[in-house]
């Protein structure tokens, strides 16, 4: 009811706005990383396996797809992703020393509880979840698990799960390195404060929002928009157009900034808008390339800059800088702007937020 909904005019911005507190719960009372996080079995499944295999569907597969980029670089472990009614349905090759992970928030979707059933099957015997739903089926069939403390979510658009899947994805992430004996002391203390910090960056970025309505305004006479990002903000990008869609109605899909001259840049117009999602790594010069390019086409670029970045506002590059460089942790803070873009579209546009047509909370049926 309304009471519920305080100063929010719908429970996805409540939700984006409890992300601080849903990631303190989720992280809370965490000091060291050991693997009984996982359950009192996990020590000794995890110096069995040799790779992971993520499962799951929506916004909880593009989590899957952003911890891929954590695994493979902080734990130097295999990992693939699969959208769960995609792999129940082809023939794989099993491997049984792989681990299973399926991330889900309602613990009860038909696709990912099905492909989890299919993978068990097929001989896989360890299993893991990361979960917002203590009671779920997801939980009591998988043999290890991760409670995520989101709190209930309304909003059909995912939101603080998200946030939270990825910080039980980082942990998992973190104890695998230092099952595999790549997690130094040092490492660990680091990303321990690392993710202490969180609510405080969280909190930072949540400020932006004024700067976001603005960006709203645009693409509310939009149609179409281009999300861009590289690495692990490449599924950052994935999700800011999966909401954009979800909830406002505009066409949306994103690219691997790479790809761009493989396709998409043909579409770019002055009514093509292009989110940019540019961290300060390693590729944020490919990327400043890449702008250029759209630039020369006339498309209207939205940067979503790192602190220390030097992108400056300028005809046709709006920039608004994320308020701190966060490192691996980076798309926790990145994926909020955009939530925030959406849900400030949808309002402009005078959607049903909470509930956009034809979709569900939960599809817990195929
Ligand atoms: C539906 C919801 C999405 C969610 C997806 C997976 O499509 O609308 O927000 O990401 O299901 O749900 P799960 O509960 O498994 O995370």
């Amino acid at each position: 009811g309304a009471a519920e909904l305080g100063p929010y005019r719908h429970y996805m911005q409540k939700e984006i706005f409890e992300q601080p507190r849903a990631i303190a719960d989720t992280l809370d009372g965490i000091t060291r990383i050991v693997p009984a996080l996982f359950g009192p079995e996990a020590a000794q499944v995890f110096r069995q396996i040799d790779s992971v295999l993520i499962l799951a569907c929506g916004t909880s597969y593009y989590s899957g797809c952003t911890a891929k980029y954590w695994l493979e670089s902080i734990a130097r472990i295999p990992t693939q992703v699969e959208v769960a009614s995609e792999y129940r349905y082809r023939d794989s090759v099993p491997n049984p020393r792989q681990l299973i992970v399926t991330i889900s928030q309602s613990g009860e979707t038909a696709d990912t509880l099905a492909a989890l059933r299919h993978a068990q099957s097929l001989g896989h015997p360890h299993t893991l979840t990361i979960c917002n739903v203590t009671t779920s089926a997801m939980v009591r069939e998988c043999a290890l698990a991760y409670i995520t403390r989101a709190g209930v979510e309304i909003g059909v658009a995912s939101t603080k799960a998200f946030t939270t899947q990825l910080a039980g994805l980082f942990l998992l992430t973190l104890v695998l390195a230092q099952t595999q004996g790549r997690l130094s002391a040092e490492q660990e203390a680091a990303h321990l404060q690392a993710m202490r910090h969180l609510p405080v960056a969280l909190q930072a970025v949540l400020a932006l929002e004024p700067q976001l309505i603005g960006w709203a305004e645009d693409f509310a006479r939009m149609e179409n928009a281009l999300f861009l990002g590289r690495g692990l903000h490449y599924p950052i990008a994935l999700e800011g157009a999966l909401k954009l869609k979800e909830i406002s109605y505009i066409h949306a899909e994103a690219y691997p900034a790479g790809e761009l001259k493989h396709g998409p840049l043909a579409l770019v117009t002055s009514a093509m808008p292009v989110v940019t999602v540019a961290p300060n790594d390693a590729l944020l010069e490919k990327l400043k390339s890449n702008m250029q390019e759209v630039r020369a086409r006339g498309g209207v670029l939205y940067v979503l800059a790192d602190a220390d970045t030097r992108i400056e506002s300028s005809e046709g590059i709006h920039v608004i800088r994320m308020p701190e460089h966060y490192g691996a942790l980076s798309p926790l803070l990145h994926v909020v702007p955009l939530q925030l873009l959406a849900y400030h579209t949808a309002c402009a546009r005078g959607t049903d937020v909470d509930k956009p047509r034809n979709l569900a909370k939960s599809v817990t049926v195929e």
